[in-house]
C-alpha cells in the first residue's frame, strides 16, 4: 500500500476535527488499533483475563514477528516494555558497571536517560561524558571518537530528540561503537515510526522504544531489541517467573531471549493494540512514512520561517517530524494554550527538561509542533495562520 492519505485520515476519525502536531507527545491511533485494544478488553470482561489471553495468543505473538520486521532483526531478540523508559533502563541496569568506567553520550540525551546515568554515577562511581553537538545540532562525531578509550563501557545515544528536529548519525556511531567493541544503547523513541530503523546498519546492541508516539499504538506500551551476540554481556537486574526459570530450590536460569527483560504481568491488550499499530505501519512502509514526515517537516519550517516573529530552531538535514520554534513576544505555554483552544495541538519543550540541550542552545521554554504522514499540507497552512495571529 503506498501513502493514500485521505484513507489514512478516515482511519483516524480525529482528523476530523483537530490539526494534531503533538504526535512526538502521542499520535492519534487508528482505528485498528483502537478496535484491538477494546475487543480484548470485551473479551477479559467476558472470559476472564487468562482465558482472553489463551485465545489472544497469536496476536500476542504477533507483538514479536511485527516488531522483528521493523527492525530487521530476529523474534528472539524483542521484548515488550511498559514504556520506552522502562525499557531503556532494563538494559542500561543490566550493564555491570564499576567504579571508574565512562559513559559516553550526547548533549540531545533524552532527560529521563541522562537522569538514570547521573543515578549510575552515583551509585557506582562511572563518569559520564557529554559529547557536545557540532554546529548543525547533531552529535559532533570527531570529538565523540577522540573520547574513546579503554574505559568506556556504553555509548548511550538519543537517536532523535525530544527537544529537536534533528537526526544524529546513528549508524556512523555505530560504526565507532563496533569499532572499539563498546556497548551502544539507542533511544529510538522518537525515530521509532517516523524514520525506517534496522538494528543491523545502526549497529547497536540495544534500542528502545515506546508505543504512543511515532508508532501510533496505545499508551502504557513499549518496546525493546537486544542483539543476541550481546546477551552474554548483560545480566537483568529484575527477574521474575516469566523472565527466568526456577530450576531448583535454590537454582534459577534466566530466558535465553530478550524476554528476560521482561514482566509476566503487562497490559495484554496494550501489547495487541501496538502489535496492529506496527503492522498498520509497515503495509503503508516505513520508506513512504519517513519520506511524507519528512516533507510536511520542510514545508512547516517553511511556512513558519515565513512569520514576523517566529524563529525556527533546527536547520540543516536530515531533519524529523519534530519542529521547534518561538514567537517573539508570547510565552511557549501561551501559544500552546492558545492553538490548543482552536483545535491545534502541539506540546512545548521545557527547559526544565532540557538541561543540557536547550542550556547549551540558549534557549528557553520552546514550541513543538510535531507531525505525521497522515497530517497534511492544508492543516500547515491553517496551522501556520494562526500562529502568526497570536
Ligand atoms: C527521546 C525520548 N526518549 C524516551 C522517552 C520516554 O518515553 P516513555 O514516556 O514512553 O517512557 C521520550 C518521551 O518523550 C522521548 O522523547
Amino acid at each position: 500500500m503506498s501513502i493514500d492519505i485521505s484513507t489514512l485520515r478516515n482511519d483516524t476519525p480525529a482528523c476530523a476535527d483537530l490539526i494534531h502536531f503533538n504526535n512526538a507527545g502521542a499520535a492519534l491511533a487508528p482505528l485498528a488499533v483502537t478496535e484491538a485494544v477494546l475487543t480484548h478488553l470485551a473479551n477479559e470482561q467476558r472470559l476472564g483475563g487468562y482465558e482472553a489471553a489463551n485465545l489472544a495468543e497469536g496476536q500476542i505473538n504477533n507483538f514479536y514477528d511485527a516488531f522483528a520486521q521493523l527492525l530487521a532483526c530476529e523474534v528472539s531478540e524483542i521484548a515488550y516494555a511498559e514504556n520506552a523508559t522502562h525499557a531503556w533502563n532494563s538494559l542500561f541496569n543490566a550493564i555491570p558497571f564499576a567504579a571508574g568506567d565512562i559513559i559516553l553520550t550526547g548533549q540531545s540525551e533524552y532527560a529521563s536517560n541522562f537522569l538514570a546515568l547521573l543515578h549510575m554515577a552515583k551509585r557506582q562511581g562511572v563518569k559520564i561524558d557529554v559529547i557536545p553537538n557540532d554546529h548543525t545540532g547533531i552529535i559532533d562525531l570527531e570529538q565523540l571518537e577522540a573520547a574513546i578509550n579503554p574505559r568506556v563501557k556504553l555509548i548511550a545515544l538519543t537517536h532523535t530528540p525530544s527537544q529537536s528536529g534533528v537526526i544524529h548519525p546513528a549508524a556512523k556511531v555505530g560504526e565507532l561503537a563496533r569499532a572499539h567493541n563498546i556497548l551502544y544503547l539507542l533511544d529510538a523513541c522518537q525515530s521509532a515510526g517516523q524514520i525506517d530503523l534496522n538494528v543491523d546498519e545502526l549497529g547497536c546492541d540495544m534500542l528502545t522504544g515506546t508505543g504512543r508516539k511515532y508508532l501510533r499504538g496505545p499508551r502504557g506500551t513499549g518496546f525493546l531489541y537486544m542483539r543476541r551476540s550481546s546477551m552474554s554481556k548483560l545480566e537483568p537486574a529484575c527477574v521474575d517467573l516469566h523472565s527466568a526459570n526456577w530450576i531448583s530450590a535454590n537454582t534459577y536460569e534466566f530466558r535465553d531471549d530478550a524476554r528476560r527483560f521482561e514482566n509476566w504481568e503487562c497490559y495484554v491488550a496494550g501489547k495487541i493494540g501496538l502489535g496492529v499499530a506496527v503492522d498498520y505501519a509497515l503495509k503503508i512502509g516505513m520508506p513512504a512514512i519517513e519520506s511524507r514526515v519528512g516533507e510536511l517537516g520542510a514545508a512547516l519550517r517553511e511556512t513558519l520561517g515565513t512569520i514576523a516573529g517566529v524563529n525556527v530552531h533546527e536547520h540543516g538535514e536530515p531533519l524529523s517530524g519534530i519542529v521547534t520554534f518561538s514567537k517573539k513576544g508570547i510565552a511557549a505555554a501561551s501559544l500552546q494554550e492558545g492553538l490548543r483552544a482552536k483545535g491545534m495541538n502541539t506540546s512545548v519543550a521545557r527547559l526544565a527538561s532540557n538541561q543540557l540541550d536547550l542550556v547549551k542552545r540558549g534557549l528557553g521554554d520552546i514550541n513543538r509542533a510535531s507531525i505525521h504522514y497522515y497530517n497534511t499540507h492544508e492543516e500547515i497552512e491553517r496551522f501556520c495562520q494562526m500562529v502568526a495571529k497570536f
